[in-house]
């Protein structure tokens, strides 16, 4: 069937349409489970992988990793003694048999992406095309890039008064049409932090286009280059000025866009939480934040 994973990824839908697989209510996560995790190796620092990532990579004899977007000082540190694989540039055909082969011949192997494979990981269709092959999967969450900056920046996604909403999202380019891309509806909502993944290249592109759609060329932009990288780096600016900025810096990927003023801590009331309502008793669940 590896000839064919888009077969495996229509028969694993039909499967869910029908209901939930069992190991959904079996397990939570953050339990270690049979075959192979797909881990979240977070933003680059080998210090943002969680416990659970850190000792499954440690143990694994084969790490198959999203390149240059997993730091390799996370390799050296944790795996050195493993077989390690970038997936860039190999297709599901050649990544299927890779992990699937190296699993039947019992040995441990794992899949680390970058961030949280939940955030445009295109890590479900290798899992359902392994499970396919009848080899179990499952993940193990990753601390996403936009919670990396959001941390750079010593700020809040989501800050009383100013943003009630979090938006990650993704400009058009070759992968997206023009009519799927909302950076710009999301930016006119006015309360939403837009993250923006997948875009450094395109940061000019989207500014003209949030000028052409009439947003305020004053609205805050502040970019985080490979945040918790050791060159990490932050360009801060506007609708108006980032684009220039960035291409003078002369990032083209791996920085995460953040539009809206809780990028930059501004102009935010005090919560609810610490204030009036803390003394009325609120209710646990929403005394949480
Ligand atoms: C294929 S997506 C993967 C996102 C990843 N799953 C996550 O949760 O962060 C790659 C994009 O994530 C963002 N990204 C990944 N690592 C980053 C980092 N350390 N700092 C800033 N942005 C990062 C960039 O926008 C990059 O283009």
């Amino acid at each position: 069937m590896t000839d064919d994973p888009q077969a495996a990824i229509d028969a694993a839908s039909e499967r869910r349409e029908r209901g939930r697989d069992s190991r959904v209510y079996e397990h939570t996560a953050g339990d270690v489970q049979d075959g192979i995790p797909f881990i979240g190796a977070g933003p680059g620092d080998p210090g943002l992988l969680t416990v659970t990532g850190k000792e499954l990579v440690e143990d694994a004899d084969l790490v198959v990793h999203a390149g240059s977007l997993v730091n390799s000082e996370l390799l050296e540190a944790y795996c050195a003694d493993a077989e390690t694989v970038s997936s860039v540039g190999k297709d599901l055909e050649e990544l299927i048999p890779l992990m699937r082969d190296a699993h039947e011949d019992g040995r441990t192997v794992v899949r680390l992406h970058s961030g949280d494979p939940a955030i445009y990981g295109a890590a479900l269709e290798q899992m359902d095309a392994l499970e396919q092959e009848g080899v179990p999967t499952y993940i193990v969450p990753g601390v996403t890039s936009a919670f990396a900056a959001a941390a750079t920046l010593r700020t809040q996604l989501t800050l009383n008064g100013t943003a009630n909403h979090v938006a990650f999202t993704r400009p058009q380019g070759r992968t997206l049409d023009p009519e799927d891309d909302h950076v710009s509806e999301f930016v006119a909502m006015g309360d939403v932090t837009t993250c923006i993944y997948l875009g450094t290249h395109a940061i000019p592109d989207v500014m003209d286009r949030l000028r052409d759609d009439g947003h305020d060329p004053d609205t805050p932009v502040t970019v985080v280059y490979h945040a918790s990288w050791p060159d990490e780096d932050v360009i801060e600016g506007t609708v108006e000025t980032i684009g220039e900025k960035v291409e003078d810096a002369g990032y083209r990927a791996s920085a995460l866009v953040v539009i809206g003023d809780a990028g930059a801590g501004a102009n935010y009331d005090r919560s609810y939480l610490y204030g009036d309502w803390a003394n009325r008793g609120g209710s646990e669940s929403e005394a949480d934040d």
